[in-house]
């Protein structure tokens, strides 16, 4: 039962995706209370104060250039050059994955690499002035908006991405999706400039909040997902050796028609200049944008994804 009061999200989790507790409403009601707890948290943290912080408040994204003064800038860039060059001494970057999907994590000396289909992450240990990002007084104001709480500087990595051939192994990071039930934050603050070739984010503005066109669509998936993790159980008890665990993941997929039916606007991708923070609310719907093959991204980057039921604000 303890699963529900967490960020636990597959439905393969014997609570989470339990048939009758979904039929009495519990994905729904897992939302509404994670909702009202970062609301909670929120007003305990933070007010918004300038036009950037009401964007991310509007539209679950906000892109702010010139972030950090220029000299500061300069130093932090060529701290995270110098940290991907050693990196890619040590260990030149593979070219391809050995699997389709995500691929377990190899580790090195300077952090770790991750294929998601034909994409490389490179995970790099951040630098000193790196290391320090996450204590910026405007970006922690930023991460309070999101989900009321301050990112661990644990969960903050210097981020490369290398961009592979889709057509041989795809990316599932490039179907639009929400990445969990709950307001959780991912940030890039972009080294090198970002351009349309390079895979820039793409987010689908105002799709963070929890509108009623939003909880019938989230129900609905809630529902599909529970029927494949009927029929897993099914094939299991049948002998069936690995049946399929598809369906049952908790980063619901949606299809680009279906924007439209919930009076959400269109995708926007967004290309940006080095310098530059993004941040997005990844309960809304985004997906990383397609690429030229072999071309780069270098950021910072954090994943702050809080316990969505603990109420109290830090
Ligand atoms: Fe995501």
């Amino acid at each position: 039962m303890y699963s529900i009061f967490t960020s636990m999200k597959v439905f393969s989790d014997h609570w989470v995706g339990h048939p009758s507790l979904n039929k009495y409403g519990l994905h729904r009601k897992r939302l509404k209370v994670a909702q009202a707890i970062s609301n909670f948290r929120r007003a305990q943290t933070v007010r918004v104060r300038d036009a950037h912080e009401q964007r991310l408040m509007d539209d679950g994204f906000v892109a702010i250039e010139n972030f950090l003064p220029d000299a500061e800038f300069a130093a932090l860039r060529d701290e995270c050059h110098a940290a991907a060059e050693a990196a890619e001494t040590a260990n030149p970057p593979p070219e391809k994955p050995e699997v389709m999907g995500f691929g377990d994590s190899d580790r090195h000396d300077w952090g770790f690499d991750r294929f998601d289909g034909s994409t490389l992450n490179r995970f790099i240990n951040p630098g000193p002035i790196a290391a320090a990002f996450p204590r910026n007084g405007r970006f922690k104001r930023l991460a309070r908006l999101v989900c009321g709480k301050t990112m661990s500087a644990r969960r903050n990595w210097l981020y490369q991405t290398i961009n592979g051939d889709e057509r041989e192994f795809h990316d599932q990071q490039r179907e639009f999706h929400r990445d969990t039930f709950f307001n959780c934050m991912k940030y890039w603050y972009f080294i090198d400039p970002v351009t349309e070739d390079d895979g820039p984010f793409v987010y689908v503005p105002g799709s963070h909040k929890l509108t009623p066109e939003r909880m019938a669509w989230e129900e609905k998936k809630a529902e599909a997902a529970v029927e494949a993790r009927v029929e897993w159980e099914r094939r299991t008890a049948a002998g069936e050796s690995s049946p399929t665990r598809a369906g049952m993941t908790g980063s619901f997929r949606i299809e680009e028609e279906e924007f439209a039916e919930m009076d959400l606007p269109e995708p926007q991708a967004y290309p940006v200049p080095g310098n530059t923070l993004v941040v997005a609310n990844v309960f809304g719907f985004h997906r990383r944008g397609d690429a030229v093959p072999g071309t780069r991204r270098l950021s910072l980057y954090g994943n702050h994804r809080p316990q969505p039921f603990i109420p109290i604000g830090s």
